[in-house]
C-alpha cells in the first residue's frame, strides 16, 4: 500500500522538507478567484515556497481576473508571486487576451478538449533539475457546453510520444461531477502521477494515493474570499436565487484563504508517495 497523508490545517501547517531531490514536489493551487485570490497568492506564496521547496508551482487561474479568465496583468502578478504553470477551465476563454498569452507562454494552458484549435494548449512539459514534468489540463462534460470527450482527450495526450517519454505527469481535471472525476482516476490510475480536480471551489476530504501510485483529490478548492459564494459576493448571489433575476455577479470582498495540495512524486518512477491538502489564511 502506498503511503498516504492528508492534513486539513490552517496557519500552523508545516510539511517536512524534502530529504533529497529525487522527489518532485508539486504545489498545486486551487482556482484563484479575483483580486482577493491574487492578493493572497502574492502574500503567501513566497513563504510557502521557502517552506515547502516545491519543484514546480501550478495554479488554476480560470477566475483570476474579476472571476472570469485571466488578463495579462494578472498573469504577470501571479508569475511574479512564483507561479510557474497556469491551468484553466470553463472561464478561461472569458478574457480574449488569453489567446495571446497562450501563444507567447506555453506554460499558460487551457483545457485541451474545449476546441480543436486549442488541443495543443492542453499540456506542457516543464523542465526541472530532476527531469521533466508534464502538466495536462482537461475539462469534464457534465454541466459544460461544447466540450469534447475528456477521456478520449487524455488517451490522445498520453499517446503523444513527447508525453510518453515523461515519467512525472499530472492532470488538472476541471469538472463539476464527482463521479466524472472518479472515472478519470480509474482511467489514469497507475498511468499518471496525479489527478487533481478543480472547478467546484469546494475542497473535498478524499485526498489519497492509490496502490498504483496515483495521487488524487476530487477538488482542491478555491483561493479566494472565505465568506463568499464560491468566490462571488453573497448578497448578489442571494438576490439571484431569491428572485430568479440574473443580477450581474461580482467578486466578493473580505478575508481570503489559499487552498492547495502538495504532491510528492518519485522522479524515477513517476509514482506519487503523498498528497497533502493545505489551507492557509492571511
Ligand atoms: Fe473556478
Ligand atoms: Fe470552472
Amino acid at each position: 500500500m502506498a503511503p498516504y497523508t492528508l492534513a486539513l490545517e490552517g496557519q500552523r501547517f508545516c510539511c517536512p522538507r524534502l530529504p533529497q531531490r529525487l522527489l518532485v514536489r508539486l504545489l498545486f493551487i486551487g482556482d484563484v478567484f479575483g483580486r482577493p485570490g491574487r492578493t493572497i497568492v502574492r502574500r503567501l506564496l513566497p513563504q510557502l515556497k521557502a517552506e515547502q521547496q516545491p519543484t514546480v508551482v501550478v495554479a488554476n487561474a480560470e477566475n483570476a481576473t474579476h472571476g472570469t479568465g485571466m488578463t495579462r496583468s494578472a498573469f504577470e502578478e501571479l508569475t511574479a508571486a512564483g507561479v510557474d504553470i497556469f491551468t484553466g477551465g470553463n472561464h478561461t476563454l472569458g478574457k480574449p487576451e488569453i489567446l495571446d498569452l497562450m501563444q507567447e507562454h506555453p506554460t499558460v494552458l487551457c483545457p485541451g478538449n474545449v476546441s480543436p484549435a486549442l488541443r495543443r494548449h492542453g499540456f506542457v512539459i516543464w523542465q526541472t533539475p530532476d527531469g521533466p514534468i508534464a502538466v495536462v489540463n482537461v475539462m469534464g462534460q457534465y454541466c459544460m457546453n461544447g466540450v469534447d470527450n475528456p477521456f478520449r482527450y487524455m488517451e490522445e495526450v498520453l499517446g503523444d510520444p513527447e508525453i510518453g517519454a515523461v515519467r512525472v505527469k499530472v492532470v488538472d481535471f476541471h469538472a463539476e461531477a464527482t463521479a466524472e472525476k472518479a472515472v478519470m482516476l480509474r482511467l489514469l490510475d497507475g498511468r499518471i502521477s496525479a489527478v487533481l480536480g478543480t472547478h467546484t471551489h469546494v475542497p473535498t476530504a478524499d485526498a489519497r494515493v492509490t496502490a498504483a501510485g496515483t495521487a488524487f483529490i476530487t477538488d482542491v478548492g478555491m483561493t479566494g474570499v472565505r465568506s463568499s459564494i464560491i468566490g462571488l459576493d453573497p448578497e448578489v448571489m442571494m438576490r439571484r436565487f431569491e428572485t430568479g433575476i440574473m443580477y450581474a455577479p461580482r467578486v466578493a470582498e473580505g478575508d481570503a484563504t489559499l487552498m492547495a495540495v502538495v504532491v510528492d512524486i518519485d522522479a524515477s518512477t513517476g509514482s506519487s508517495t503523498s498528497i497533502t491538502l493545505l489551507q492557509r489564511d492571511h
